[in-house]
């Protein structure tokens, strides 16, 4: 994998640039639609492709080794050959889907013990095994294992599983440099910072996983109930002594505000279920605020769902969206699903445009003030 940054803002640690992998390019800032299971849920590749102009998609460790099972991936040749997704796919290492097992699951040194979501059945993740899950899976970039911590914990609590977060990164690592893509394919590896809310545990965090040297690397443990503005400080404490040259991945954020501010702090890539969550629920992002589309105020309007929208979905008209959603007709939550995705992709594009052109942050402001609008 490489990465190459192409252009850079005076006024803000935005900057524009091109992730190259065996898969493709990826232009950044980017979002990537979660594919938990494998699939984005609703969403066929060709329309993730080609309308939502995706270009790297998420799976999931977790979902994927529990169901169908790793056996069932290796023998279709990988999860670009069992989904069709030809593009770049990152894998998450399931330290967070364990983390939100709750009382199912259980940490030691060793790993993380957990009962299965689906039977009860026991499995247990080590750094090692999870490395060797996603070289089956075929990711093109993987996470380490690590534990993410509650946005409450205490200093204690977070050092302590900071300091675990970091022996179990050294085991990924050793775990990855020992083993081989199984595809013919490269295949690389990000640490992911931990450390709360906590300043100096973040610096000492980013310090560590850059000695490392890796082509990228993760901020995890925020947007976990923590306050907004203690994301924002944490990122930019992140960004601030991450190298220039490296992507920089904020993981599981957020409302596209969220992206927004995470771009204006130099991160590069980002995730989140929400488009296609919130979107099956009824709730559409668009560039002049969000819609609640099971409001009776749209039972009669004929006029399509976003006029500025980049998705064919964004011809139909918010009255049959509403009915659709409302009657829990599956053509509503893939139709609400496509729409949020091509938004945030047109968002992070525009961001890139404006980084490239100059401009980013006064955008950025004017569009903030737009998203937060209730339409
Ligand atoms: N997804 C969102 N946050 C995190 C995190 O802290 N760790 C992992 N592995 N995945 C995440």
């Amino acid at each position: 994998m490489k990465f190459k940054v192409t252009a850079t803002t005076s006024n803000s640690r935005a900057r524009a640039g091109v992730i190259t992998t065996d898969h493709g390019t990826i232009e950044t800032p980017i979002f990537m639609p979660v594919g938990t299971a494998g699939s984005v849920k609703g969403i066929h590749s060709r329309d993730l492709q080609e309308d939502i102009k995706a270009q790297i998609i998420l799976g999931n460790t977790y979902h994927l080794y529990l169901r169908p099972g790793i056996e069932v991936i290796e023998k279709a040749g990988g999860l670009h050959k069992f989904n069709r997704w030809n593009g770049p796919i990152l894998t998450d290492s399931g330290g967070y889907q364990v983390f939100s097992l709750g009382d199912i699951r259980k940490l030691t040194e060793e790993g993380a013990r957990f009962q299965s979501h689906i039977d009860g059945s026991y499995h247990s993740f080590t750094p090692e095994n999870v490395i060797d899950i996603q070289r089956s899976i075929g990711a093109d970039i993987m996470m380490a294992f690590d534990e993410c911590t509650p946005g409450d914990a205490d200093y204690a609590y977070a050092k302590k599983s900071l300091e675990l977060t970091q022996r179990w990164l050294d085991r990924c690592i050793n775990q990855f440099e020992n083993t081989q893509s199984k595809y013919g394919y490269s295949q690389t590896l990000f640490p992911i910072v931990q450390g709360n809310t906590f300043a100096d545990l973040r610096q000492k965090a980013v310090a560590h996983v850059i000695s490392h040297n890796a082509d990228g690397y993760a901020i995890g443990g925020l947007s976990v109930g923590e306050p907004e503005e203690a994301m924002y400080e944490m990122t930019e404490i992140c960004t601030a002594d991450l190298p220039e040259d490296k992507p920089r991945y904020l993981m599981g954020v957020g409302t596209p505000i969220n992206i927004l501010e995470g771009i204006d702090r130099g991160v590069d890539m980002f995730d989140c279920v929400m488009p296609t969550r919130n979107g099956r629920n009824g709730m559409l992002f668009t560039s002049d605020g969000i819609i609640n589309i099971r409001n009776k105020k749209w039972q009669n309007d004929h006029s399509p769902v976003d006029e500025n929208g980049t998705s064919f979905v964004d011809q139909y008209s918010k009255a049959y969206l509403r009915h659709l959603i409302i009657s829990n007709e599956m053509l509503g939550a893939q139709i609400a699903s496509q729409h949020n995705l091509a938004f945030y992709l047109w968002l992070v594009k525009t961001a890139r445009q404006k980084i490239a052109e100059g401009g980013f942050r006064a955008w950025k402001e004017e569009m903030t003030e737009r998203l937060k609008e209730r339409l």
